[in-house]
């Protein structure tokens, strides 16, 4: 089979004379859980949730992750939000170790990388109408006036196919896959670099995945974003990746 990615600068590993820096590089990265157990529920064993991972994902780019249930996905992903405190191992973004950085070195960062979770009914603040869920990003990192805010709620609600007029209204009011673009755009309401997309279609209807798909690969070519696309079902990652990793119990095994 043809690799449609084979001869262009993305798919170019660095020691092939690939030019570019990676975006994202993850090298030996460990997230070890304590398991208690045992008649005193002492800590005895761990949960190697995620057991020295190495990967890179470079400007542009969108690397796939599959693997079946409880292989560290999620864990994998989280690390690299610094939801999880990874055990060992570096995550670098565009050259800076975000491992060892405290939270408030960190802030500048969180812009840069975003996600987008699986299930949208639950990322989303029920009790928050879509435009403080909008507004709420530029909120948090002191961006913009409340004239300003208005107008990007305005804009992002746009750029995901949905009418201004949701604005005012709440997650419960719309369709899965209408949530779903709610979450989009509260993803790239920063104009992130790196969106980890956590199983972004699974809770969807099939015929609403491969519209969810596309507005995710339209905004990768208008945004210029990199996406690390994790999903259980090997289909919908094809259809979206540049490379495939596939994961199975805590490790990268092809
Ligand atoms: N906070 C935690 N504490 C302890 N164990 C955890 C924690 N988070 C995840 N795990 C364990 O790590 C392993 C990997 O979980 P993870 O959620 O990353 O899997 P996944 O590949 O995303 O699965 P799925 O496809 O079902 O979402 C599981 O065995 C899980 O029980
Ligand atoms: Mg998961």
């Amino acid at each position: 089979m043809v690799d449609p990615m084979a001869n262009s600068d993305a798919a170019r590993p660095l020691h092939q004379g690939g030019v570019r820096t990676p975006l994202l590089e993850v090298k030996n990265l460990k997230m070890h859980f304590p398991v208690k157990g045992g008649v005193l529920m002492r800590a005895k064993k761990v949960c190697k949730a995620v057991d020295d991972v190495t990967l890179s994902i470079h400007p542009g780019e969108t690397l796939g992750l599959v693997g079946e249930s409880g292989c560290g996905k999620s864990t994998l992903g989280n690390c690299v939000v610094r939801l999880n405190n990874p055990t060992a191992g570096s995550v670098k973004f565009n050259g800076v170790e975000l491992t060892q950085l405290s939270r408030k070195a960190l802030k500048p960062y969180r812009k840069d990388i975003q996600m987008i979770f699986q299930d949208p009914a639950e990322s989303l603040n029920a009790r928050h109408s879509v435009r403080e869920i909008l507004e709420e990003p530029f909120i948090l990192h002191d961006m913009g006036e409340a004239g300003f805010r208005r107008k990007k709620v305005h804009e992002l609600l746009e750029k995901v196919g949905l009418p201004s007029s949701a604005a005012d209204r709440f997650p419960f009011e719309f369709s899965g896959g209408q949530r779903q673009r709610i979450g989009i755009a509260r993803a790239i309401a920063l104009n992130p670099k790196l969106i980890i997309c956590d199983e972004p279609v699974s809770a969807l209807d099939v015929s609403v995945q491969s519209q969810v798909l596309n507005l995710l690969l339209d905004l990768q070519k208008s945004m210029k974003l990199s996406y690390l696309f994790i999903a259980h079902d090997l289909a919908v990652v094809k259809h979206i990746s540049d490379r495939l990793a596939i994961m199975y119990l805590g490790k990268i095994v092809e």
